[in-house]
């Protein structure tokens, strides 16, 4: 009995946990090629194919001895202008939160790398403030009144435990 209370009590601490999670997803930029410089792998192309929105992190994963990560201006991406920059990243798996609804431009700034590595991305208005994601509205809707139900649920579950 002890123990399937506090099993519940695990899924319901899940639940609330997964809910509460955060509302931004992760996006590898790449995917499996991650950030790196392959001149048969281009980054403009993998960012038209991805939709990114307002509270979204970009994970950048890289040789941090070989790369780096730069957002800058449109005209520095355009020519490839590593003079300067807006912020840089250099960990080698850097989290990048999306924070408004614009254009972003990374390069790397490894000499020679702009060529290939590179992308903007644009972050298209009215994807702010739909936390989880447009795609999937229902499924918040429909798990938060769930979790209302699994809560106390557990909660009674113990109590009566406890009372036994
Ligand atoms: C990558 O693709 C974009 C869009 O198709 C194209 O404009 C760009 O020239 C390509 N970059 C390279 C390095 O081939
Ligand atoms: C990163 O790149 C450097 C130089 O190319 C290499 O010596 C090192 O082993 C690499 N590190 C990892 C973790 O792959
Ligand atoms: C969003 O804002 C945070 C905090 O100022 C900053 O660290 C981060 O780099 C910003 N994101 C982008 C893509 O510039
Ligand atoms: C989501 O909800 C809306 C209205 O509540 C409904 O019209 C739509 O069919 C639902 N979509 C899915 C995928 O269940």
């Amino acid at each position: 009995m002890a123990s399937t209370t506090f099993t519940t009590l695990l899924i319901a601490l899940g639940v609330l946990a997964a809910l509460s999670g955060g509302y931004g997803k992760d996006v590898i930029v790449g995917g499996d090629q991650q950030w790196t410089i392959d001149p048969t792998f281009n980054y403009s192309e993998w960012a038209m194919q991805t939709t990114v929105a307002v509270g979204d992190n970009l994970i950048f994963k890289y040789n941090s001895t070989d790369h780096n990560v730069r957002s800058v201006t449109a005209a520095q991406y355009e020519s490839c202008d590593t003079t300067s920059y807006i912020q840089q990243w250099e960990t080698g798996d850097d989290s990048v939160v999306i924070n408004s609804t614009s254009t972003y431009y990374f390069l790397c700034s490894k000499p020679g790398h702009c060529l290939y590595q590179k992308f903007s991305i644009a972050v298209p208005a009215g994807s702010a403030d739909s936390p989880p994601q447009a795609e999937t509205p229902n499924a918040s809707n429909s798990l938060l009144p769930r979790l209302g139900g699994v809560l106390p649920l557990s909660v009674l579950v113990l109590l009566s435990a406890g009372f036994l």
